[in-house]
This record gives structure tokens, sequence and C-alpha cells, in this order.
């Protein structure tokens, strides 16, 4: 199986890719993950990401392309995978499609998880992230069993650089001019489903993901 989630900031795509990836088996490709720990790590394509990141804009499309080349490679990847955050915009759209082309790979579905922006900019605010893991939290919609502390593996949780609300507001914009037409792009192609992420639990939307995504591939044969 070969997926995409994609939505805009908060929408619970790294909560649903992550779920989805640990069920059936399959690699979760996080581009956000993947910049985090680079600039964690202090690495050269952390020092350059880290400047991006903290203002909320996107990463230049030749090193996110890059990234992803490389991953796609690696022998994980051999039995499917599921891509968080990328592509954004249509350019690694367009690449994407080429890098599959070459390697003739078929994309199963793109998801597009939609929600409302008031919501989001809830969702976001209260995100705790595990500082050793990366397990997510929500202060009230999803607490971890003692505050401050990750359920998974103890460590401690923190509040991501870039979910101040200035720097949201600006994600959000971005996300608005950059990568919402994507969902054109893949509707075009017949990839897109859309699932509706708000005021239903994780587990709820979890289901309609894995509904919609088995009956598409059913149906495709
Ligand atoms: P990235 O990490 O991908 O951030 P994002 O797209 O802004 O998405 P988020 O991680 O904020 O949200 P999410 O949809 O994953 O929501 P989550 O599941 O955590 O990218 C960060 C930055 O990296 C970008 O701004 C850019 O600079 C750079 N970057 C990354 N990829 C790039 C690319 N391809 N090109 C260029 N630059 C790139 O959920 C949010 C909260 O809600 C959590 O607290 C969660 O617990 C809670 N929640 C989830 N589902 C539910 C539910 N059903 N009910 C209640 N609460 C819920």
């Amino acid at each position: 199986m070969n997926l995409i989630f994609m939505g805009p900031p908060g929408a619970g795509k790294g909560t649903q890719a992550k779920l989805f990836a640990k069920t059936y088996g399959i690699p979760q490709i996080s581009t956000g993950d993947i910049l985090r720990q680079a600039v964690k790590e202090g690495t050269p394509l952390g020092k350059k990401a880290q400047i991006y990141l903290e203002k909320g804009e996107l990463v230049p499309d030749e090193i996110m392309i890059g990234i992803i080349k490389d991953r796609l490679q690696e022998v994980d990847c051999q039995k499917g995978w599921l891509m968080d955050g990328f592509p954004r915009t249509i350019w690694q759209a367009v690449a994407l499609d080429e890098i599959l082309r070459q390697r003739g790979l078929h994309l199963d579905a793109v998801i597009n998880i939609y929600l409302q922006e008031e919501e989001l900019i809830r969702r976001v605010s209260g995100r705790r992230v595990c500082r050793n893991c990366g397990e997510t939290f929500h202060v009230i919609f999803n607490p971890p069993l003692q505050e401050g502390v990750c359920d998974k593996c103890g460590g401690p949780l923190y509040q991501r650089e870039d979910d101040k609300e200035e720097t949201v507001r600006k994600r959000l914009e971005v996300y608005r001019a950059r990568t919402k037409p994507l969902i054109e792009y893949y509707w075009e192609k017949s990839a897109l489903i859309s699932i509706d992420g708000g005021a239903r639990t994780i587990e709820d939307v979890f289901k309609s993901i894995r509904d919609a995504i088995f009956s598409k591939i059913k149906k495709e044969g």
C-alpha cells in the first residue's frame, strides 16, 4: 500500500498516520519529524531547515524532494509506505509522480483530512510532543496519564516551537497558498479521499480512513 495523508496544520495527519502505519506494518514517512530530528541533532540539513521551521515557512522543494528520494530507497519501503506532510507543493507532487513512474510504483490513495480553522488552532495550541519518542498528545482531547510525561516512554512533553499562535497562523496561510491546490491535483487523478477530521474521536476518524482506503483499493481491484 502506498499512501499520502494530507491536510492543514493540526488536522490530525500525524496522529492518524502513526496509527495506520502501526496497524498495517508500513513505515510512516513524516517530513516534519525528519526535519525536527535533523534540527535536534544539529546536522547541516537541520541548521538549514531550522530557519524555515521557526518562521512557519516551507523548506525549499529541492531539499524535500532529495529527502524523499533517499527515504524511498530504504529497505522498509519495499512493502509500501505512508507519507505524512509530503508533498506540500505542486512541484513536490510532480517530482513524486516522476519518482514513482521511474520505480514502477502506484499511489493507492491520498487522504485529505479537513477541519474548521478555529478547531485547527485549538488542536495545535494544546498539542504536546514527547522529546524522546515523538509521541503526540493534547492537553484536553488526548491527555497523557500523568501531566507532562509521555505514556509510551516516560519522556518529558514539550510544546513545539512552531505551535505558537503567530507561527500557526503563518503556517495556515502557507497551507492555503501552496498546499491546498494539491486537493484539486489529486482529485483530477482520482486518487483523493476527503475525510472529516473534526468533532470526532481519534478512533472514529481512523475507522473512516481505514474503510475508505480499503473500499477504494477493492473497487480498483
Ligand atoms: P509538519 O510537522 O508536517 O506540520 P504540519 O503539517 O503543520 O502538521 P502538524 O504536525 O502541525 O499537524 P498534524 O496534522 O500532524 O496534527 P496532529 O496529528 O499532530 O511540518 C512542520 C514544518 O516542517 C512545516 O511548517 C515546514 O516548515 C516543514 N515541512 C514539513 N514537510 C515539508 C515539506 N514537504 N515541504 C516543505 N517544508 C516541509 O494533531 C494535532 C493535535 O490534535 C494533537 O495534539 C492531537 O493529539 C490532537 N488530535 C488529533 N486528532 C484528534 C481528534 N480526532 N480529536 C481531538 N484531538 C485530536
